[in-house]
């Protein structure tokens, strides 16, 4: 998927609750996203590999904690939060845990963000991540917690993200380097 003429666009991004409806566009910009931007970051097989740990989590569309961000209609990038234990994967993840977090004392967790490679930079990611952080923060939480992937890791650093773990995730067969990061809100 390209879209050069919304590159070029200085149009403002809008937003909204991903649906069910929106499974088939958001499948196909996070293989994008995944395959394109983790470039300058990893090796092909550890890409390839990534694909096995990342990608949609229909529990968050299900949950209604996760966002779509679109640009003149065009879906620009998604991401979300959860009340729930799983800390990062998609829905063909292994080991995932949809226990409910407890706001008094865990920290919420920020979810499967991604922007196409047409719209890298605009302010897509911020823009999610204060939604989702607002949201958490108005139920309750204190802080919030989330695993970078090593392209996610600039943005996260530049919203207020701290490092507390490296972890290098093998079950893609390959390792992948990640970051848990935390953030008090
Ligand atoms: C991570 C990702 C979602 C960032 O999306 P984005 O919409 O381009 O991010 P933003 O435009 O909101 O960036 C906000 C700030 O983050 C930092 N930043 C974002 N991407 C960066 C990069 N590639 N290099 C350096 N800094 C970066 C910058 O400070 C940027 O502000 P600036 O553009 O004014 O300098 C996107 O690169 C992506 O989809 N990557 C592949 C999938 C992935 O790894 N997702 C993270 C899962 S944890």
């Amino acid at each position: 998927m390209h879209w050069p003429l919304a590159k070029m666009s200085k149009i403002s991004l809008h937003y909204r609750l991903a649906t069910r409806d929106d499974i088939v566009a958001l499948t196909a910009l996070m293989n994008a996203a995944i395959g394109e931007l983790q470039k300058p970051f990893l090796t092909d097989a550890q890409i390839a590999s990534s694909r096995v740990i990342m990608g949609l989590d229909t529990q968050l569309i299900d949950d209604g904690t996760y966002f779509v961000v679109e640009q003149e209609g065009l879906v620009a990038g998604c991401g979300g939060w959860s009340r729930r234990a799983t800390l990062y994967g998609g829905d063909r993840s292994p080991g995932r845990d949809a226990a409910p977090l407890d706001p008094a004392k865990d920290a919420a967790r920020v979810r499967a963000m991604y922007t196409h490679p047409s719209f890298t930079r605009r302010g897509v990611g911020r823009l999610i991540l204060a939604l989702c952080e607002d949201a958490a923060r108005t139920e309750g939480f204190a802080c919030v917690e989330l695993m970078a992937t090593m392209a996610g890791e600039p943005l996260y650093r530049a919203c207020g993200y701290d490092a507390i773990e490296e972890v290098v995730d093998e079950r893609g067969g390959v390792g992948v380097p990640l970051l848990r990061m935390k953030k008090v809100l």
